[in-house]
């Protein structure tokens, strides 16, 4: 009897040991892939002459995004793609059906693909200094503070991530 149990232990044993060490490997396979799938590309809408939104494309590239730049201003496409006005950037960018208005953070947009929220897409209107782009050498280490905004498809938003210093996101709102 005793032997039947502490036999059946170790059955129990080694397969949840089986199991948990499945679940290891496993998720060690999924972060190893989410690493190399690469992300989506980026369509950027800006005028030949900024060097912000230039900046701001470095700031995707260097998070791992691929970008197609069209020079030709943002405006147009701004209105064309439904991103009210007032939350009006420097550039505009597309990407995966999501509008990206402005300075939004490379951390912000892989939240936005991953969670996929019913929107249009995100903003951080006009320029604050500070944001991905706006926080070059020629600003002093100056930090505004700004918001990421989602934007709804009726035109209305709310923060989805609150920026109060340089490089880390807020608790306050997320
Ligand atoms: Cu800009
Ligand atoms: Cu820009």
């Amino acid at each position: 009897m005793s032997s039947f149990i502490s036999g059946r232990r170790s059955v129990l044993i080694r397969t949840l040991g089986i199991s948990v060490g499945a679940g290891i490997a496993s998720s060690i396979a999924l972060r190893a892939l989410a690493s190399v799938v690469p992300l989506p590309t980026v369509q950027v809408w800006k005028s030949p002459t900024c060097g912000c939104c230039k900046d701001w494309i470095k700031h995707l590239e260097a998070n791992g995004f691929k970008v197609q730049a069209y020079d030709k201003g943002n405006n147009a496409k701004r209105s064309e793609l439904g991103m009210p006005t007032k939350f009006g950037s420097c550039h505009t960018a597309l990407v995966e059906g999501y509008v990206i208005e402005g300075h939004v953070p490379a951390r912000e947009i892989k939240r936005l693909l991953q969670e996929k929220p019913s929107a249009l897409g995100l903003s951080v209107p006009e320029m604050p200094i500070g944001s991905p782009g706006m926080d070059g050498p020629e600003y002093g280490g100056q930090i505004d503070p700004y918001d990421v905004l989602l934007v709804r498809r009726d035109g209305t938003a709310i923060v989805y991530q609150a920026y109060r210093t340089k490089r880390n996101p807020s608790p306050i709102s997320r």
